[in-house]
């Protein structure tokens, strides 16, 4: 089954591994992106691995997800089948400076996309959720049912919008919509040519420690040693990316094979690591020495942040494949290999 999809947000981190992997499977892809946080070098990159064939069932428009224009654009540029809503912004940190913003861009950005949506007859969905919305969890691993209790303006964006998506789905039958709630999303294509390329300072661990290991940063600042967890470091749920490309291909077939339903899932391995382990880990897989001094802990944290899966392994048949040695091998080929992300190869 190939179907015409349209992609916001394809360039970036999750967008571009899940790209590669739908036009392997088959599909046509449009991408729309404003290229906020990425650049277009991901998506040539995604075609070169794909090869020339393959390269010519992508689109790529380049606008603004609020742009009524730009969204139609898209939609004009083939009969959508089905959207996956990767754009957004995803820092917690300027969330709590720029809530405005935030909002701005993640709700109104998606209500925009699901008015166009509605008029191009177009009712199915996949979208980026996130684990932040469980916040301090209570019961770990984590269970889609636990209360949602978000901690910031970013997450509070993300739990406006499955309320969004759950009254939308409720108001009319023939909505197929997926919430996806991706844990810890880390490594890379194993080609080493597609990862991720943070702008700025990277404020998550595995970007950070990656920085250091090829010798961009001196120090990781490991963010408290006193939490109750087994060797006092975070433990969090880290889950491959190209794990997660997967998923959503399993997500958009169930969708699209079954009647219209609103499904919430967790993805993530079922599997917590450390601060501390993640490190030894990624030693292990490049050799090179991570230097580290543990610090305060940062506000907001919580100790513990694992998925239970079971429903996502149920309901798709889908499971993690990848764990923290391939995750560290894959991370450490990209960024070994571009250092300064997709800034240099233009
Ligand atoms: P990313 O920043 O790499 O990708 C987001 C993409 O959206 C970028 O290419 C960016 O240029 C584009 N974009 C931003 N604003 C836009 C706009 N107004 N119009 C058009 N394009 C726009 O982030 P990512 O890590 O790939 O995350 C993808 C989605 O998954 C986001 O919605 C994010 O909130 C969600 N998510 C990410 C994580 C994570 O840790 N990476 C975890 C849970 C959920
Ligand atoms: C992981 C662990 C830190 C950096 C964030 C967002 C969440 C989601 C995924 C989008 C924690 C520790 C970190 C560092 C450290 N994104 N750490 N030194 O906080 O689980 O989740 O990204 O939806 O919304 O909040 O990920 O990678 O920032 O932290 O010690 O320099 O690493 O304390 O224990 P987090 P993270």
């Amino acid at each position: 089954m190939s179907l015409q999809l349209l992609i916001t947000g394809g360039a970036g981190f999750i967008g571009s591994h899940t790209c590669l992997s739908l036009l392997e499977a088959g599909h046509g892809l449009v991408v729309l992106d404003n290229f906020a946080n990425s650049s277009p070098e991901a998506l040539r990159r995604v075609q070169e691995l794909t090869g020339p064939q393959a390269a010519t069932r992508l689109q790529l428009i380049r606008g603004d997800i609020r742009s009524r224009e730009a969204v139609a654009q898209a939609f004009r540029a083939a009969p959508i089948d089905a959207v996956l809503h990767f754009a957004g912004l995803k820092a917690v940190g300027e969330s709590v400076r720029q809530p405005q913003r935030y909002w701005d861009v993640n709700v109104g950005g998606t209500l925009q996309l699901l008015k166009a949506m509605a008029d191009h007859n177009c009712r199915t969905l996949v979208f980026s959720s996130s684990a932040t919305l469980y916040g301090f969890p209570d019961q770990v691993p984590i269970p889609e049912k636990a209360p949602l209790r978000p901690i910031n303006p970013y997450g509070h964006t993300k739990a406006a919008v499955e309320r969004l998506l759950t009254d939308v789905a409720a108001s009319e039958p023939g909505w197929r919509v997926a919430a996806l709630r991706y844990f810890n999303p880390v490594g890379a294509h194993p080609s080493g040519r597609l990862g991720e390329a943070p702008s700025g300072t990277p404020s998550n661990l595995f970007p950070y420690l990656s920085q250091v290991a090829v010798g961009l940063r001196p120090t990781l600042q490991v963010f408290g040693a006193d939490w109750p967890t087994p060797d006092g470091t975070g433990v969090r749920d880290y889950i491959h990316v190209m794990d997660l490309a997967e998923g959503h291909r399993a997500a958009l077939e169930v969708l699209v094979r079954e009647p219209p339903q609103l499904l919430t899932l967790n993805l993530g391995s079922g599997r917590g690591h450390s601060v501390l382990e993640l490190v030894a880990a990624f030693e292990a897989a490049s050799g090179r020495a991570i230097p580290y001094q543990v610090v305060a802990r940062r506000p907001g944290d919580s100790p513990t942040s694992v998925a239970d899966p079971s429903l996502a392994t149920a309901r798709l048949g889908w499971r993690t494949r990848r764990g923290l040695a391939e995750i560290c091998r894959d991370g450490w080929a990209w960024q070994s290999a571009n250092p300064q992300g997709y800034g240099e190869a233009h």
